[in-house]
């Protein structure tokens, strides 16, 4: 199972990034070393995360494990004749950096319409992959229009959205029933954490009390099938059947191991249908960017 979780690293280059638990938050090196001792072999990064990708090259430097890399290009502009040398640009940069042969995922980390579907964009995007720095392409979206325009799309080979027992309204109304073959990553399973921080949720989102309501029937659904929520919110997105991956988020190793323990845990159909149903409806506050 561990093979299809991927170590996110916006918390490396990023101290204050997400709604961290109280645990102690260990050293790259230290979270690194564990994650590949269980059999995590991906990471995720981008050169937006500060020194992030400097960090992976180090560990690579000193260490014998070797992770595969996925990484983004960002700042980019629509119908600029800049984009490929942009592209090309950051791509060898990030291979430098991180210490790999070649990007195992390029994500462009910007969402927008205006950049995913342009046509400069996405001719320089196959080139870099022709050219062999890239094995694929990829999207990190965040809204229904960019998720079908990525599904219909023949350049892009993987898509990355926010997947959680939170909010998987996205996943069940483009995803879960289409046919595609491109992969599927789920990111923000525990919606950059706030779901076991609930002490923020008040001070930090503003919709916090639909949120805190939500939450209480998570809860519930948890206690009335005696499993942990911590082991739900890990298996129900692992268990959607067009999930191929989920980006993990941490820097306690006691969290790593509980989430790579919770990835074996197996969901009855019964309670995998009930979080569904609850997920898939349309939250405003799923979308961070709009606490
Ligand atoms: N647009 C994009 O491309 C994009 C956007 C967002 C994220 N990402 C990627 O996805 C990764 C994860 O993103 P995310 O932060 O949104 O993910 P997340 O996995 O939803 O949340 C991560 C947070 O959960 C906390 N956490 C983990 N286990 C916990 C536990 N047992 N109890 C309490 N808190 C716990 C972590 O804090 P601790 O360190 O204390 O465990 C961390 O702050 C990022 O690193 C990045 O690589 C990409």
């Amino acid at each position: 199972m561990s093979d299809r979780i991927i170590l996110g690293t916006a918390k490396f280059g990023i101290n204050n990034y997400g709604f961290s638990s109280s645990g102690y938050q260990a050293s790259h090196v230290d979270i690194f070393d564990l994650a590949y001792k269980y059999g995590v072999r991906a990471l995720d990064t981008s050169p937006r995360y500060n020194n992030a990708e400097n960090l992976i090259g180090d560990y690579h430097k000193k260490s014998k494990n070797v992770f595969k890399v996925s990484t983004k290009v960002d700042n980019l502009e629509p119908e600029s004749f800049e984009s490929e040398k942009k592209i090309y640009n950051s791509v060898l940069e990030s291979i430098k950096r991180t210490g790999v042969n070649c990007i195992d995922t390029l994500y462009l980390h910007q969402n927008e319409m205006g950049i995913i579907s342009d046509t400069k964009i996405i001719n320089a995007l196959k080139n870099i992959k022709n050219d062999g720095f890239v094995k694929k392409i990829g999207v990190s979206i965040y809204n229904n229009e960019e998720c079908k325009f990525s599904l219909d799309s023949d350049i892009y080979d993987v898509i990355q959205l926010p997947v959680s027992v939170l909010d998987s309204f996205m996943y069940s109304e483009l995803i879960h029933s289409s046919t595609t073959n491109k992969k599927i990553i789920a990111r923000s399973i525990f919606l950059q954490g706030v779901l076991f921080n609930r002490d923020l949720i008040k001070s930090k989102v503003k919709q916090s009390e639909n949120m805190l309501n939500y939450i209480s029937k998570l809860d519930q659904l948890a206690l009335e099938h005696k499993v942990e929520l911590f082991m739900l919110a890990c298996s129900y997105v692992l268990s959607l059947p067009k999930v191929n991956g989920i980006i993990v988020g941490t820097a306690v190793k006691e969290n790593l191991l509980s989430i790579i323990e919770s990835s074996k845990f197996k969901i009855t159909s019964d309670l995998m249908d009930q979080i569904y149903q609850l997920s898939s409806e349309y939250k405003e506050w799923g979308n961070p960017r709009k606490w």
